[in-house]
């Protein structure tokens, strides 16, 4: 027996057989049960979610010998011509390598004869927008005097790029991507026929890496097999993924080096969803830094990543996101955050709270500020008139403190302007006060500063500037 993928070995005959794209479907088989089939329709979405597998239940469906039904038999001899691609009325055409008017010419000469066997005439033009403004007007023509008997239908993954005087005359159908848990029950489905032993992080990591497209993750079901055989394991399914890992990663760095923490929650249940080991995902995310860094710095980096042209420049891309010495902060705070998330008992709050930190951290410590403070510690070292400099500090620190909170969490600093007025703020105060404290407090950065004093500038931390690093500005939780 030949070896059929399973994309084509898991195509769907029937309506009732397709996953998700409920209104589509529903739609559909009404429109067909009330003879109300439009003459062309439009069918759009990103790819392996359906549309071709639709069209041709479709066709199908108009033309079975028991119909037109919205459930074709698929035994009798019209509906098996379909489903093996050998019906003579039912054509499909691929508008990416067909784009020309010659095509769509020869296509309209084929279109005014009646159909041979069937009831309709079905032709199918796949990636439509790929068509050229000749064929596209050529195509209108035909739609703007429809052919009797003859049914359109358009796919395309860029609904955008098709001209509006097609769209207005079609149907217009959005198929949906496919949810995650959809797709794992279709694994599980087709691992099962197939006697397919694979754990359940594993298809995970599949349905992930297939984000909604249920075509995707029966391609790389098959990849893993063909790579693991009937026996999956997680440790294969990694290296066959490689690139999704690389996804996640730079959906990190994004939020990190952009700025956005709100978006780390969901980002983290991603990880988790996918079945990574939170440790071993750690360990790449640090991995990443170092390479968005060594992009960053070396001259040659190509010399020292051994990575493929679009890869380097990916991490080159990103990298311009942030500051050299941005980025060696970042990197030196991951390394020290692994001890932390090893032995932690809440590895997952442990990994949002470490990233929402991060993704503030440019706006706490902006570099130049920190450097502005070494010098004045220097200038002070030199001359030691104490209180001037303790007064200045601290004025300094108490303006940017305000503006972080400002930034950062706008109640918290109406309430200190309307500190002699109680209200309802301050029943909060407290516990919004440990929100802040964890959010911006961060040791790492306490600790590198004390070897950035200590070793770049070879300065031992003196007595005054220890305890007032035990203020401001990274301890903004335990102000008065
Ligand atoms: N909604 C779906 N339900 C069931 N199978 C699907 C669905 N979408 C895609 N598939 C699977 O993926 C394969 C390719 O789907 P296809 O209809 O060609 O996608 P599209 O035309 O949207 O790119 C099908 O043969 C089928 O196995
Ligand atoms: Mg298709
Ligand atoms: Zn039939």
């Amino acid at each position: 027996m030949t070896y059929l993928i399973y994309a084509r070995k898991y195509r769907p005959k029937t309506f009732e057989e397709m996953i998700g794209q409920k209104p589509v479907v529903q739609t559909l088989q009404n429109a067909i049960k009330n003879n109300r089939v439009a003459q062309a329709y439009i069918f759009s979405g990103m790819r392996g979610v359906g549309k071709t597998t639709a069209a041709r239940i479709l066709a199908k469906a108009l033309n079975c010998q028991l119909g037109p039904t919205p459930t074709p038999c698929n035994k009798c001899e019209l509906c098996k011509a379909i489903s093996e691609d050998r019906s003579v009325d039912v054509l499909e055409i691929d508008g990416a390598s067909n784009r020309g008017i010659d095509e769509v010419r020869s296509l309209r000469e084929g279109v005014k004869y009646k159909p041979i066997h069937s009831r309709y005439k079905v032709i199918i033009i796949d990636e439509v927008h790929m068509l050229t403004t000749p064929a596209f007007n050529a195509l209108l023509k035909t739609l703007e005097e429809p052919p009797p008997h003859t049914v359109f239908i358009f796919a395309t993954t860029e609904f955008h790029k098709v001209p509006a005087t097609i769209k207005s005359r079609c149907q217009h159908f959005e198929f949906k991507k496919i949810s995650q848990k959809e797709i794992i029950n279709h694994l599980v489905d087709i691992t099962q026929r197939e006697k397919i032993k694979i754990s359940s992080s594993g298809l995970n990591l599949i349905a992930e890496a297939a984000d909604g497209s249920l075509r995707d993750a029966q391609s790389l079901l098959d990849k893993a097999v063909a790579f693991s055989g009937e026996v999956i394991n997680d440790e294969d399914l990694k290296e066959i993924l490689g690139t999704i890992s690389k996804d996640l990663l730079f959906a990190f760095s994004k939020i990190i080096l952009e700025e956005k923490p709100d978006e780390v929650f969901p980002l983290v249940e991603k990880v988790i969803e996918s079945g990574y080991d939170l440790r071993f995902f750690y360990k790449e995310l640090v991995q990443h830094f170092r390479n968005l860094l060594l992009v960053k710095s070396a001259k040659n980096p190509q010399d020292l990543l051994p990575l493929n042209e679009e890869d380097m420049n990916d991490l080159k891309e990103e990298a311009k996101k942030a500051s050299e010495e941005e980025l060696l902060r970042y990197l030196v705070a991951l390394q020290q955050g692994e001890p932390g998330l090893k032995f932690s008992s809440h590895p997952r709050i442990y990994l949002e709270v470490f990233v929402v930190k991060l993704s503030h951290f440019k706006k706490i410590t902006p570099l130049k500020d920190v450097v502005q403070e070494l010098e004045d510690i220097k200038k002070e070292l030199k001359s030691p008139s104490e209180k001037e400099f303790s007064k200045n500090t601290f004025q300094k620190e108490k303006v940017l403190e305000e503006k972080v909170l400002e930034e950062k969490a706008p109640e918290v600093s109406n309430q200190k302007i309307n500190e002699t007025i109680p209200n309802k703020f301050e029943e909060d105060k407290g516990k919004r006060e440990r929100e802040i404290e964890t959010a911006m407090k961060d040791p790492s950065v306490q600790s590198f500063m004390d070897k950035f004093k200590a070793q770049v500038l070879s300065i031992k931390p003196i007595k005054k500037a220890e305890d007032d690093k035990n203020k401001l500005p990274f301890d903004l939780g335990r102000k008065k």
